[in-house]
This record gives C-alpha cells, sequence and structure tokens, in this order.
C-alpha cells in the first residue's frame, strides 16, 4: 500500500474567491453521498480528515486541505444533486460549482466521482457534458467498488465506462471501505500535483 497523502484542512470557503492561494489544486466533485469526503479521508488514511455523512448534502462549502509541506491542495465540493434541497439552494449550488470550476487557476483536474455500485446517472452524464464542453479537465473515479458483488464487476466496469465516454482501464476504481484502487489514486493525484 502506498504512503497516505497527508493533508491539512485550511479552511471551508462559501466562494471561490475566498479560498487560499495554491499552486496546483485537485477537485473531488460529483453527486450528493457519492462518496467524495470519505474518498478523501481514505487518501489520507484519517478518518475524521472531511465530514462523511449518511445525510447527503452535508457538505455544503469549498473544504480546503493542503497537501503537508507543499503550496499544493485538495478540495472537497459539495455533492450536486441534492433531492431535498430548495429551487434557490440549487441555484446557488449550481453558480459557486460553476465558478469554481471556471475561475478556479491553480485546478489542475477534477476527480469526478462515480457511483459504482449504481454506475452514472443522469446528473453525472449532465456534468460530464458539461465538463467537456468548458474544457476542464476531468479524471472519472468509481467508489464503492466494494458494493459491486464479484460476479458483477467486469460488467459493471465496462458499462460504467461506456455510459461516461472513456475507455474502461481509464476509470479509477475505488473502494474508501476496503481501501481499494487507493495505491493507483494517490499515484494519479501526486502526479497531477506535481509533489513527491
Ligand atoms: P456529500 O458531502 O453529502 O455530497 O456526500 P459525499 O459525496 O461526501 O459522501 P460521503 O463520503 O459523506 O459518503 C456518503 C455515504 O456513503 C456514507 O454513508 C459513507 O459511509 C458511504 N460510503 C462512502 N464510500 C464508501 C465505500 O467505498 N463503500 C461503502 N460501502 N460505502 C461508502
Ligand atoms: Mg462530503
Amino acid at each position: 500500500m502506498s504512503a497516505p497523502i497527508e493533508l491539512t484542512f485550511v479552511t471551508s470557503a462559501p466562494t471561490v474567491e475566498d479560498l487560499p492561494p495554491s499552486r496546483a489544486e485537485v477537485a473531488i466533485i460529483g453527486r450528493s453521498n457519492v462518496g467524495k469526503s470519505s474518498l478523501l479521508n481514505a487518501l489520507a488514511n484519517r478518518k475524521g480528515l472531511a465530514k462523511v455523512s449518511s445525510t447527503p448534502g452535508r457538505t455544503q462549502l469549498l473544504n480546503f486541505f493542503q497537501v503537508d509541506g507543499t503550496d499544493a491542495s485538495v478540495v472537497d465540493l459539495p455533492g450536486f444533486g441534492y433531492a431535498k434541497t430548495s429551487a434557490s439552494n440549487r441555484q446557488a449550488w449550481l453558480d459557486r460549482m460553476g465558478d469554481y470550476l471556471l475561475d478556479r487557476e491553480p485546478l489542475v483536474v477534477a476527480l469526478l466521482l462515480v457511483d459504482g455500485e449504481i454506475g452514472p446517472a443522469k446528473l453525472d452524464l449532465q456534468m460530464l457534458e458539461w465538463l467537456r464542453e468548458c474544457d476542464i479537465p476531468f479524471q472519472v473515479v468509481a467508489t464503492k467498488h466494494d458494493k459491486v458483488k464479484s460476479s458483477k464487476r467486469q460488467r459493471r466496469k465496462r458499462d460504467l465506462a461506456e455510459g461516461c465516454a472513456v475507455a474502461p482501464n481509464e476509470v479509477i476504481w475505488t473502494s474508501a471501505e476496503k481501501k481499494v484502487g487507493l495505491e493507483r489514486l494517490r499515484a494519479y493525484v501526486r502526479e497531477a500535483l506535481g509533489v513527491a
């Protein structure tokens, strides 16, 4: 198992303007409850670093984590598509997310988390389309690998990739729960951030 990425929580920012400076940043995006905060904790091997909640929509701010001893960062973003939110909340979320992804200069890549158990949802596909339209670099990361029965994995891997219109081996499959795929994801994040 590769060494964890040492992260320190710095601040929760309401808007992109409130974020601290960074040289290079990886963002974690995806639908509410897909496992963004859990995966961040798994990357750092620190259970309580980012708040994990069984109540979707818990993370409402841009949570900024610094990679220890570097000027690079990881940001845990609020989940999109939280069903119980009001229309005005949803619009506020869209604006904040759009501002972040379009305006955040140090952003090198957005990790788009897709629930491995259920595959890409309509909102994931809309997000993918938008990321492609806007030329925002992204990497598809499937979560909850442990929830897919081993007999169904091969097919699910193929279907999820096809649904996202990427090659199967381009998708990084992970389980925060069972610590699957962390080596590959950590290496990918380190490479993207240019940190050892
Ligand atoms: P929001 O902040 O609300 O957008 O959610 P999130 O994307 O940060 O999801 P979070 O990490 O809070 O996880 C949501 C739920 O999924 C929690 O109940 C987690 O325990 C569960 N979960 C996350 N990752 C995994 C995984 O790899 N396997 C399993 N079985 N459950 C997971
Ligand atoms: Mg979260």
